[in-house]
């Protein structure tokens, strides 16, 4: 059982960093696969929180390899931030690794996101401005410079040169910023290379070994199947692929390492963005549980919009990433509430109904959702660390929940900490042997 991978569900934020960072326990290796620092992945552990945007979620288990893989992007300034605030706090970081193949984002694909989404006005994604769509769309166009380029200074200032002419009339009102400046950017993008070689490998041979020798290497996801490029609520998506698939892609292993998959998502919905969210609500009640919930960014500290669980989109999801698990995270929010909605139908314009989750844009932008009703409960769940210590009203909200997505639950979120976990048989075999 080698290969398992981990991925969001939902529209991102669903809780991979707190799954993943369990799941390391039990595994030799951990590997980021897609996305870049629009992640934000928080783990709550004895009482202390981490947020990671760049370094793999299993950074705080000593000695266990943790990849950077050549599907992700890399900004070197906030990975260099990112080393040193770990170091500050004592934490090894020693066995991280970085592909040289990753994409590396550079200072006028932020200027680029910025000035993209200026463009839209009110069209706009929403997105987190960290360059990530310019990034990928420059791997795309076979212009992107990757993390080896930065150890060669004569290639690194080509390929800057051969990037910038195509994007001289786009970057124009950027001219006069000295962070545009060849030699200032070449300087820097070097120093970035000095502070990272030591990190810097032949990544794909480290996760071949892994799985080689039969140890377990966990794939983490950023984002959520919603947000996929190819998948999701296109254009109000990222620019990668955060579903199963793309862990091959971007951590260079065939489909036969992938031996188990868990989606990640939380009992209600959230969405940080633009774009369309058919179970959304708003006023008073998404306020309450957003304050309850703590739904803010991680990386940009928006409010996220609120939403019932969207079971059309979540059996959608299970669908396109072969899930094979789901956790379920933050059942603890919705105690209190006398009654649960779960979206089970879309209603279109005139009357259409859709159990599928419906591939044209218009579409999607005028579905409402239809609910099955099921009881709340009262009770505080963040104690409980068994499915019995847990009300009936929530046992069978969750059993709900699985039926219809037609997948077994592994694991159930009861709060933020790692010790705030119920794991069910489904997942028994992956639960940390001291947490
Ligand atoms: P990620 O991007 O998927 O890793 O998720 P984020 O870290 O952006 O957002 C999830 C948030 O929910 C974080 O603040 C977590 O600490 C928190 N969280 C995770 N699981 C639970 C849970 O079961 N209950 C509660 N109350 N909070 C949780
Ligand atoms: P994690 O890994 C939630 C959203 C942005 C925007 C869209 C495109 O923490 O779950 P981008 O900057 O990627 O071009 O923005 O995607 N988005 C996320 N939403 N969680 C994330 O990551 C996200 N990463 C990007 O808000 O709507
Ligand atoms: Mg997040």
């Amino acid at each position: 059982m080698p290969g398992i991978v981990v991925v969001g569900a939902q529209w991102g934020d669903e809780g991979k960093g707190k799954i993943t960072d369990l799941l390391a326990e039990r595994a030799d290796a951990v590997v980021r696969f897609q996305g870049g620092n629009n992640a934000g992945h928080t783990i709550v552990r004895n009482g202390k929180t981490w947020k990671l945007h760049l370094i793999p979620s299993g950074i705080l288990h000593p000695g266990k390899l943790c990849v950077i893989g050549n599907g992700v992007v890399v900004d070197p300034r906030i990975l260099t931030d990112e080393l040193e605030a770990l170091k500050r706090r004592r934490v090894d970081t020693s066995s991280l690794r970085i592909s040289a193949n990753a994409h590396l984002i550079m200072p006028y694909h932020l200027m680029l996101d910025h000035a993209g989404e200026a463009k839209l006005g009110k069209l706009q994604i929403g997105t987190t401005r960290r360059g990530i769509g310019p990034c990928y769309a420059d791997k795309a166009a076979r212009l992107g410079i990757r993390v080896q380029d930065l150890l060669d200074e004569k290639i690194l200032k080509q390929k800057i040169v051969a990037a910038l002419e195509p994007k001289r009339l786009s970057l124009r009102p950027f001219a006069k910023d000295p962070a545009l400046d060849l030699q200032a950017m070449t300087e820097e993008y070097l120093v970035f290379g000095h502070r990272l070689e030591p990190y810097i490998a032949d990544t794909i041979r480290l996760v071949h070994d892994c799985l080689d020798s039969g140890r377990v290497v966990v794939f983490e996801g950023a984002q959520g199947a919603l947000l996929d490029i190819d998948h999701g609520t296109y254009p109000f998506v990222t620019s990668s692929n955060p579903v199963a698939g793309a862990a091959c892609i971007g951590a260079g292993v065939g489909p036969k390492d992938i031996d188990e998959v868990w989606g990640v998502t939380k009992a209600y919905g959230t969405r940080v963005g633009a774009g369309p969210f058919p179970t959304e609500v708003d006023g008073a009640f998404a306020e309450m549980l957003r304050e309850r919930g703590g739904e803010y960014g991680t990386t940009t500290g928006r409010p996220r919009r609120i939403g019932w669980l969207d079971l059309v989109a979540l059996r959608y999801a299970a669908r396109i990433n072969s899930l094979t698990a789901l956790c379920v995270t933050k059942l603890d929010v919705l105690s209190g509430l006398e009654r649960l909605q779960v979206c089970t139908r879309y209603r279109g314009t005139e009357g259409a109904e859709f159990d599928y989750f419906p591939y044209h844009q218009t579409v999607l932008h005028h579905a409402t959702g239809e609910y099955v009703e099921l009881p709340g409960w009262s009770e505080d769940l963040s104690e409980c660390r068994s499915e019995s210590d847990l009300p009936d009203a929530a046992r069978d909200y969750l059993k709900f929940v699985a039926e219809f997505v037609g997948v077994p639950i592994s694991l159930i979120g009861v709060g933020p900490g790692g010790e705030q976990v119920i794991w069910t048989e489904a997942g028994a075999h992956m639960a940390p042997t001291v947490v």
